[in-house]
């Protein structure tokens, strides 16, 4: 069967220069690494391209927090991350940097374009402004008390102890993550992308893509519908200097939002590789062109992807993209990755200790065209490949080889009986599904059917018993054609497994000594060929693998706690948006360790100077007649009147922690939203100060 070759521009997210790369991350780079792959073995013109994003406050301040400058910073990411992807053999034809002339030049292109299409305007704005630093603050770095649960040093878009979500204005005395400083609010002018006016364009290409086709997953289609409906808000795409990125060409001291020019990045890296490569840029991203661009990405940033890029790329004059691949999460062993629980596993911390393409196999058989997340459990996961990679798969060959090549040089039969010759052909007669399944991004489902051609070949041996055989006298050609048949059986599944498992297909087929194989070698069995001396192609793991390199990280993430916090970790603390309120879960033990006591409140006052403080003095039964000073943010609720001689809960045993009005010892038990619905504990008639809460 002919195809007609295909022009496809693949891209997976690009990777924040400030951070490591984690399981989290790969399951996006493996996947599209492996439909890549699959597109290259059937002979299409494919490229994956992809970039380190380097722009933005965060890396600007890591990089003055270890007293580098920002290319230097990046410059070292980059190679780390290059060094991560080789690890798991992530293949890409072209890894760039967003701080790039092509990226710039593209950037500035496109805000022109929108410019003098009247889609930017600029207007004032209030932001928050750190006093101390003289600079302007991305709501990730305000921090303060929770609303909710009042815990201390909450990020401004929901706490991570509750997981409430909320906005950085509902925060409890505020301060300033980077100077410590109360920020205030501040006017700047800043520039906006009208989305607004791009609702009906966006609307037709949500619905027919480019060619007819929805270019979002259903799921996908659905919140954008949502958004839609509650009307879409112009985007501002300006930051104040200081900023590590781009200046606008016509506004000194304004640079544009890493978010315009990340994306961007994806063309940046592309014209990289076209110099390099000698191929045409606008033959690809022409506003009328016939080749394909396929973007990989995260539930997390749709929006990114699914408004302001595709509108983005249209009224700055360039083509859309064909689809939108959207996965969901990774969770390890059921639960939200987590630092505290050591599944926050880094590539590195894997790789030390395991083999990248079992990762690359357990993934897949896992990845599907939906948006759900997915669940790396580490006991399923060394189970999985001992009985089905292992056991299954490559066992067909180590049962095999041996005889070939002890007994017959090396050489397999030139011919075939008819039976082993159709049992070859139901193999080959698979390809076509296979592909399908691997065209459409159903991987668990082609693994699935490999896994099953597999159980075929081993009940085939089981039956046929060639080391039986290879004890009687007279049998050596019925030997050779048994096993001349499982090598057959065996390069098809290999095949098969190709873009999953390029590394372990690449031994098999030096083994095997033959060329690099494609998928339309499915079709013609190999007779009459030489293969090399068999030499082991993989081991099982061991669960002491698995729990060295979870030790490992565990050390890692000790050693560097603190230091990458202001880092987004994408797919793994995004997921506190994606699904409020359900808190981890905490042992019976954990719970144990608080002291939750009766307190009397003795006295409350107002606090100078704090908006959102009370200042309780609580007696708590001490014998010794001592009372806790205790910092309560439920101002915006309660007058001191209100609160005097009441009972209520509090927390005895949090550490002190010492605050700008003086040291609170302890919290109040409240609930509600915050500002005025919040209601302090109060316990039943009867009950007396100090008494334990149980
Ligand atoms: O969320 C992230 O990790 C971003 N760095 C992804 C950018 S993707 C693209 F738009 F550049
Ligand atoms: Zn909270």
């Amino acid at each position: 069967m002919s195809i007609e070759q295909r022009k496809i521009l693949v891209t997976s997210a690009l990777p924040y220069a400030n951070g490591s790369i984690h399981l989290g991350h790969l399951v996006e780079y493996i996947q599209t690494d492996i439909w890549t792959r699959f597109q290259k073995l059937n002979g299409h013109e494919c490229y994956y391209v992809c970039a380190d994003d380097t722009h933005g406050t965060p890396i600007m301040l890591r990089a003055e927090q270890e007293g580098i400058t920002p290319e230097q910073l990046i410059e070292r990411m980059q190679a780390e991350h290059l060094a991560d992807f080789k690890g798991f053999n992530i293949k890409f034809d072209n890894y760039y940097s967003t701080n790039s002339p092509e990226n710039r030049g593209l950037s500035e292109g496109i805000y022109l374009n929108l410019r003098d299409a009247g889609l930017i305007e600029s207007r004032m704005t209030e932001h928050y402004y750190d006093p101390e630093k003289e600079m302007f603050l991305p709501d990730r770095y305000i921090k303060g008390e929770c609303p909710r649960c009042h815990a201390q040093d909450q990020y401004g878009d929901g706490c991570e102890v509750c997981g409430a979500t909320y906005t950085t204005t509902d925060l409890i005395e505020p301060y300033s993550a980077v100077s410590g400083a109360k920020p205030v609010r501040k006017e700047t002018e800043h520039y906006f992308f009208k989305l607004s006016e791009c609702i009906d364009f966006l609307r037709d290409w949500m619905k027919t893509g480019n060619r007819g086709q929805s270019p979002l997953p259903a799921e996908a289609v659905n919140k954008l519908e949502e958004w839609f409906e509650a009307g879409l808000r112009d985007w501002e795409i300006s930051r104040d200097a200081p900023y590590f990125g781009f200046e606008i060409p016509d506004a000194p001291g304004k640079y544009f939002y890493v978010w315009l020019d990340a994306p961007v990045g994806y063309m940046a890296s592309f014209k990289n590789l076209c110099a390099r490569e000698g191929l045409d840029f606008d033959t690809w991203w022409k506003p009328d062109s016939d080749t394909e661009l396929l973007h990989f990405i995260g539930k997390d940033i749709l929006s990114f992807h699914a408004l302001f890029w595709p509108a983005t790329l249209h009224f700055g004059g360039y083509r859309t993209p064909d689809k939108i691949c959207v996965h969901g999460f990774l969770t390890v062993n059921g639960q939200k990755m987590s630092k505290s629980r050591g599944t926050f596993i880094t590539a590195r911390a894997y790789l030390e200790h395991l083999q990248p393409e079992y990762l690359r196999y357990y993934f897949a058989a896992k990845l599907n065209d939906r948006v759900e997340d997915i669940d790396l459990n580490l006991e399923d996961f060394v189970a999985r490949v001992n009985s089905n990679l292992i056991g299954k798969y490559i066992n067909i060959a180590s049962r095999s080889a041996g005889f070939i090549s002890k007994r017959f040089n090396g050489k397999l039969c030139a011919s075939l009986p008819d039976d082993e010759l159709e049992l070859i052909a139901s193999l080959q007669n698979a390809a076509d599904d296979i592909a399908s399944l691997y065209e459409q991004r159903q991987f668990s489902e082609a693994v699935k059917q490999v896994m099953a051609l597999a159980d075929t070949a081993n009940e085939f041996i089981n039956d046929t018993r060639p080391w039986e055989l290879a004890k009687q006298d007279g049998q050596d050609q019925r030997l050779q054609e048994l096993c001349s048949t499982n090598i057959n059986l065996f390069r098809l599944l290999s095949l098969y497994l190709k873009p999953i498992l390029p590394e372990l297909v690449g031994q098999v087929e030096a083994f095997l000594n033959i060329e690099p194989l494609v998928w339309s070698d499915s079709q013609n069995p190999l007779l009459d060929h030489s293969i090399n001396k068999y030499k082991h192609l993989a081991k099982r793991i061991e669960s002491s693998q698995v729990e060295a390199m979870l030790e490992k990280n565990k050390a890692d993430l000790a050693a560097h706690a603190g230091k990458t916090e202001h880092s987004p970790t994408r797919h793994a603390d995004k997921q506190i948006a994606e699904h409020p309120p359900i808190a981890d879960t905490i042992a019976i033990d954990d719970f144990a360790k608080v002291d939750l006591r009766i307190a009397h409140i003795v006295k409350a006052e107002h606090v100078d100077g704090a908006d959102k403080l009370l200042q309780l003095t609580l007696d708590i039964g001490d014998p010794d007649g001592q009372t806790r000073n205790v910092f309560a943010g439920i101002k915006s609720a309660y007058s001191p009147e209100q609160l005097e001689g009441k009972l209520t809960v509090m927390v005895a045993n949090l550490a002190p922690r010492k605050m700008r009005f003086g040291v609170s010892e302890g919290m109040v038990l409240a609930a509600g939203p915050g500002g005025q619905d919040l209601w302090i504990l109060s316990p039943d008639q009867g009950a007396q100060p100090g008494m334990k809460v149980k």
